[in-house]
């Protein structure tokens, strides 16, 4: 008999990670190992299942899976689209939703409808490169940040944001608006290509019991 081969997810470290655990939890899947929060151990296993987790940075994740690394990943759909890596989604989880969308001082709205060439402070030059450039078609100068995205029309970098808005409070505190709504987000789970036809049996197992329990849920909102 050929010995069963491991699945491997990678999970985006933080609040994705815990709430993917607590949906497989649901699902009959659990990872000890994982629970013991003082541990260093960047893999975990669970023999029974032949599984394996490990946590990354979330845009490490589609990375991850293309190259086979993970066969499974779960990341929000904001990463999917600025990585832009080949593999397929498979399933909107439902949970960590938000919204990516273009923000600023109210002021600003003037300068989207007049199409002028202004800054664009991002994390995701990416999405926002394709909303301005492919759907707005409007030319804009796009600068890459690393977080605090809200900090560039406030200290004069940039005329707008495009930024994930989740509550709204990062931009009500700091009195600036949605603009204009780019896409919503979520978190959604990736298969590796390759992974998808090789263990298509345990991979759309897992996908239909994931869908079984979001669909009971659903019903008892
Ligand atoms: C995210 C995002 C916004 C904020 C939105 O930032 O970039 O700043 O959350 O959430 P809200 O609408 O509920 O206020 P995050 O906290 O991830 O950190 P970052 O600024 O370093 O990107």
């Amino acid at each position: 008999m050929i010995a069963m081969e491991y699945i491997t997810f990678a999970l985006g470290k933080g609040r994705l990670a815990r709430r993917s655990l607590e949906l497989f939890e649901k699902i009959g899947i659990t990872c000890r190992e994982m629970e013991d929060k003082d541990s260093r151990k960047l893999i975990f296993v669970n023999e029974d299942l032949k599984l394996k987790f490990f946590l990354s940075k979330g845009p490490d994740v589609p990375t991850y899976v293309e190259y086979g690394a993970a066969d499974i990943g779960i990341v929000g759909k904001d990463t999917i689209l600025e990585e832009d890596r080949k593999l397929y989604e498979v399933l909107d989880l439902g949970f960590g939703k938000c919204r990516m969308c273009v923000c600023g001082p109210e002021s600003a709205g003037e300068l989207l409808r007049h199409r002028d060439q202004i800054r664009v402070a991002t994390k995701y030059p990416r999405i926002a490169k394709d909303y301005f450039y492919n759907k707005k078609h409007q030319t804009v100068e796009i600068i890459k940040l690393n977080g605090s995205i809200e900090l560039a029309p406030l200290v004069g970098l940039a005329e707008v944001i495009v930024d994930i808005v989740e509550t709204g409070t990062t931009l009500k505190e700091n009195g600036l608006v949605v603009l204009e709504e780019v896409c919503p987000l979520s978190a959604r789970m990736v298969v590796n290509r390759v992974s998808m036809k090789m263990e298509q049996e345990r991979i759309s197992r897992l996908i239909m019991d994931i869908r079984r329990v979001m669909e009971k849920e659903e019903q008892q909102r």
